[in-house]
């Protein structure tokens, strides 16, 4: 770590402390300003963490002004044409590209723990048919804890903690396929061992007994794409979420479906969703400016949904990899969804010529087409999040990984600023 350091001084006391700066291979240096306290009674106040680093990690790197997402140092656009989602799963979990023999392996093991416990399949007849497809993952992959208690055993143990990264990985596709099949009303189809990751997932979602389905090869690209760049994306809101979980000591896939859970949000992962129902609703080119106006409208909490980031103040480097793919697929696949996507990109187009989102560095994000491809693959509408939490579920369990590998995992326990009542004696119900 670097011997740089910054100088607070409190100007009511005069008393001034230095504290270590630490630079990264990239991206801000940061302060480590954890003896704060310590030294000067304060804390430091940051909420939604828009300047908090909240721990270090070598798996994503995001660079918000210049457009740029890695993983493990590769490029994510590299990645996209190059790679396949098992093979970008390798890499986030261990930290390398795999070799011939590698690829083999994982992929062997991943097939080979794609089937549920029976007993978990019961688990899904407990919710309505008219369920969120989240409510169902959050409760569906909290209950798969109870099937692998000897994960929680020695989470230190670092074979455990692989073979639970393992189980989660090959069974979230079953879970979700199935999830789907419960709301229509159709036989599960249970996962094939010699398909591919990809393959096996939309066989399980489409396909019924006596008929397996078949899809483009576009398509196939179209999903194994999608899957690869919403794989990992450094310290958002749900992988926050498992991080801090994971470090009061839970079972990794207890803290993986608190992730589902914050992912389901349309701020968050839910906004692939939002973005259909929104382009439903303009319905039409004409329709765009006064749906505009109510977006930068302070009164109205409408927002553009699939449009601005936290990060990314130039553009997203997933929606431009996904914008193409989105135009190719829909013109093979399926041509019902053009007026959808011309109204897409006339919004687009509307919105980066208009001051609002100039200003304030709005532009397209992943979920912004994301729900275009999913919606051209016949992927029902509440599905969409799911699918996103499928992808994700291997920078979560990466993360958390990560995070267990420390030699001395700190529970998480952030602060406050206190604004509430002075201290104050009780008041008999006589007296108040
Ligand atoms: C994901 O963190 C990640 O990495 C997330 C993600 C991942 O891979 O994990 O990338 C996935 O969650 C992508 C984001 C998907 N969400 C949406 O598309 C929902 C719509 N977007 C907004 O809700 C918003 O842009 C956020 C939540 C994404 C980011 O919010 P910030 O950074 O907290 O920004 P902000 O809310 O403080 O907004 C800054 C200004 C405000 O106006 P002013 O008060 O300055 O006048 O921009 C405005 C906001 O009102 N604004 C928008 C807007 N987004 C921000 N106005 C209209 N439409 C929008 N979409």
């Amino acid at each position: 770590m670097s011997k740089q350091t910054v100088t607070i001084t409190d100007n009511r006391t005069g008393k001034s402390i230095e504290y270590p700066i630490h630079e990264g291979i990239h991206g801000p240096s940061v302060i480590h300003s954890q003896n704060l306290y310590k030294d000067l009674g304060m804390f430091v106040y940051d909420p939604a963490f828009m300047t908090t680093a909240s721990c270090t990690s070598k798996i994503t790197f995001i660079d918000g002004d210049k457009g740029i997402l890695l993983y493990r140092g590769y490029p994510i656009e590299q990645l996209a044409e190059h790679s396949s989602y098992l093979e970008v799963c390798y890499l986030l979990i261990n930290g390398e590209l795999p070799r011939q023999q590698q690829t083999i392996d994982f992929t062997n093991n991943i097939n080979h723990h794609t089937m549920l416990h029976e007993g978990l399949l019961d688990f899904y007849k407990g919710f309505r048919h008219d369920a969120h497809p989240m409510s169902m993952l959050v409760g569906v992959v909290g209950a798969l804890s109870s099937y692998y208690p000897d994960q929680i055993q020695d989470i230190k143990n670092p074979e455990h903690r692989y073979d639970a990264a393992i189980r989660l990985l090959a069974k979230m596709p079953t879970i979700a396929a199935n999830i789907h099949k419960y709301i229509i009303g159709q036989p599960y189809i249970y996962p094939r061992n010699n398909l591919g990751y990809v393959d096996n997932f939309m066989n399980m979602m489409f396909s019924v007994p006596k008929e397996d389905y078949k899809f483009s090869e576009t398509a196939k690209k179209a999903l194994e794409i999608i899957l690869i760049l919403h794989a990992d994306h450094e310290q958002n809101a749900s992988t926050s979420t498992v991080r801090l979980a994971g470090s009061s000591q839970a079972h990794p896939f207890s803290c993986v479906a608190a992730g589902i859970a914050t992912l389901w949000g349309p701020a968050h992962g839910g906004a692939n969703e939002a973005v259909i129902k929104m382009l439903e609703q303009i319905g039409d080119i004409k329709n765009i400016p006064q749906y505009i106006k109510k977006f930068k409208d302070k009164n109205d909490p409408t927002r553009l949904m699939g449009f601005g980031h936290r990060v990314y103040k130039n553009h997203d480097p997933r929606a431009t990899i996904i914008r193409n793919i989105c135009h190719k697929l829909l013109k093979e696949l399926d041509t019902t969804q053009q007026p959808l996507f011309e109204v897409a990109m006339e919004l687009e187009r509307i919105a980066l010529e208009d001051d609002y989102f100039i200003e304030r560095k709005l532009y397209p994000n992943v979920d912004f087409y994301s729900g275009m491809i999913f919606k051209a693959l016949g992927i029902p509408l509440n599905m969409f999040t799911v699918m996103f939490a499928v992808a994700r579920t291997v920078g979560w369990i990466s993360q958390w990984m990560e995070m267990m590998e420390e030699p001395a995992v700190k529970i998480g326990r952030p602060r406050q600023l206190y604004t509430g009542s002075a201290q104050r004696d009780y008041v008999s119900i006589d007296n108040r």
